[in-house]
This record gives C-alpha cells, structure tokens and sequence, in this order.
C-alpha cells in the first residue's frame, strides 16, 4: 500500500484565498484593512526568510503588513517599547516577533508584554491557557494548520488514539491541546520516553515535531495510519555541496505503510503562514468588535 499525499501546499492556498475574501468584507466593514505587525530582531538569515514571505502573504491577502526591523544589540527595554506602542496602535491588530530572539533578550518577557488579543502566534501564557480551558483565544499556528489536516482528510477524529511526539510550547502542548479537545485519546512522547517504536505503532494519528532528521521509521506506524510530520530539517544531499529538506519521518518507508502523510516540504510547512494570515484576520475581527462565524474560516 501507498499513503495517500496530504497536500498541505494546496490546502494552505485555499485557506489563504478564503482569508483574503473575509478581509476584504472586513475592510469594508470596518472601513480599514486588517493590519498584522512583524517584528525581527538582527539577522538571522532564516528569521529574515520568513519575516518577508509573512509581509509578502499578508499583503496578498489585503491587510496591511507593518515590518519592523531592529538591529541584533537592540536592548530588551526597546524591543518592549516597541510591543507596547504596538499594543496601543489601532492599526495593528495582530503582532508577531519572530523568534528566536538575540541571547540578551529574555523572550518570555517580550511574549508576555504582547496584548493577549493581539498575540497571533499564541504565544501568550493567557492564550495557552484559554486553549487548555476551551475559550476562544489564538492557537499557535502550525499546530492549528496540522489540525485542519487532518480534519480534512479524517472528519471526526474522536476516539482516535494520537501520538505526539515533540512537548515544545510553539507544536507539541498545543497540538496536544488540540487533539485532546476533539476528544481523541493523546499520549505526548518526547526525547525520554521508553519503547517510542511502540507508542507510535498504537498511532492512529502521529505527529512527529521533533527536529530529528527520518527519525520516526515506517515500522513504527500502523497501517492506514495518518502521519503529520512538521520537521523541517537540512541534510547533506547526494550531490557535493547540496543540501536537501527532510522531516522527522523518514518519507519513504512510512508512506510505505500509513494511510495519509504528509511531505516535507508542501505538507505543514505552507500552512503556518496561511494560519497566521487567518489569526491575523480573526484578530481583526475581535478588535473591531465585529462578528465572525466560528466555522467562517
Ligand atoms: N520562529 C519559528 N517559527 C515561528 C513562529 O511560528 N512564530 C514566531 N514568532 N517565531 C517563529
């Protein structure tokens, strides 16, 4: 048996074309665009990759992009001041400040200065806690994309026993958050846990966020399994020089065995920024004090 290919490149550019709908009713609703506000701080050649594919994306969407970029000595109290005018500023109605910060920088205190109701990334202890209790706040945004995955492709998952492997605050808590409030069975492996091989083959849903190249093997997945990989990692490639992109399963003998898995890359990765661009959006929404359905996108 083959998996099926979850093409979360495809289902990101639907959701981004369903966003940016929503944000030009909201533009006329409330007479403004929606704005999503980026803040990097030095260098980082990957960071600075990113920031710019969010302001592309978000332009693209209809809202407008606020970027702001700060040198790499730029002190933990200017950074602050920068969130808080941020916070204060109508025109923003989302915030993001890329991570991982400069050494100097203590990033919890930067997440916590962010107005909860502006924090897109769902960063904030008050967002992680109005996931753990059910209210509506923000879902960081990978595991919010790999959930819509696999309610794409599964429907109802309640019941289904799901494997996270990964316990970070940014994929696996909140993707174990997630799971949980759809009523499957979640087990949260990580890099202490005894006999993983066997806790993934009770998988019928396997998350693997761990940031280890092919490490999840197809024999540990049960059959007709569906397999969400979010790893993003480079690797020497077969030509001199070359790299190439693999994730935390190694692609080819899981696809061997699973039901549906995603590729790396165009499976998770292309859905981040199209859930930020809908946080972004969400949060516009809130702010202006204006309905938007639960299911609206
Ligand atoms: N760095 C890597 N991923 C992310 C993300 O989703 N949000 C922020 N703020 N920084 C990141």
């Amino acid at each position: 048996m083959t998996a099926a290919v979850i093409d979360g490149k495809a289902f990101a550019a639907t959701l981004r074309t369903r966003v940016g709908e929503l944000a030009a009713e909201f533009e006329a609703k409330a007479g403004r665009k929606a704005g999503l506000a980026v803040v990097l701080v030095g260098e980082d050649p990957a960071s600075q990759v990113y920031v710019r594919s969010k302001g592309k994306s978000t332009l693209e969407a209809g809202m407008n992009s606020f970027e702001h970029k700060l040198p790499a000595d730029t002190s933990e109290a200017d950074l602050l001041a920068m969130v808080y005018a941020l916070n204060a500023d109508p025109a923003v109605d989302g915030i993001l400040v890329q991570l991982p910060l400069p050494r100097h920088i203590d990033e919890q205190k930067v997440i916590a200065a962010i107005n909860p109701d502006k924090d897109v990334d769902g960063f904030h202890v008050t967002n992680a806690g109005r996931l753990a209790v059910g209210q509506p706040g923000f879902v960081p945004c990978t595991p919010l994309g790999c959930l819509m995955l696999l309610q794409d492709r599964l429907g109802d998952l309640s019941g289904l026993n799901a494997v996270v492997i990964g316990r970070s605050n940014i994929v696996g808590k909140p993707m174990a958050q997630l799971l949980i409030a759809q009523s499957c069975t979640v087990t949260v492996a990580h890099s202490r846990t005894q006999d993983l091989a066997d806790v993934v083959r009770r998988a019928d849903i396997v998350v693997a966020a761990v940031g280890r190249p092919e490490m999840v093997k197809g024999d540990w997945i049960k059959p007709g399994a569906t397999v969400i990989d979010v790893g993003i990692n480079r690797v020497p490639g077969a030509a001199e020089g070359k790299t190439r992109l693999v994730g935390d399963v190694d692609y080819a003998s899981a696809a061997a065995v699973a039901g549906a898995i995603t590729p790396v890359p165009g499976g998770v990765g292309p859905m981040t920024i199209a859930v930020l661009l809908r946080n972004a959006l969400v949060a516009a929404y809130r702010n202006a004090g204006l309905d938007l359905a639960a299911d609206a996108v």
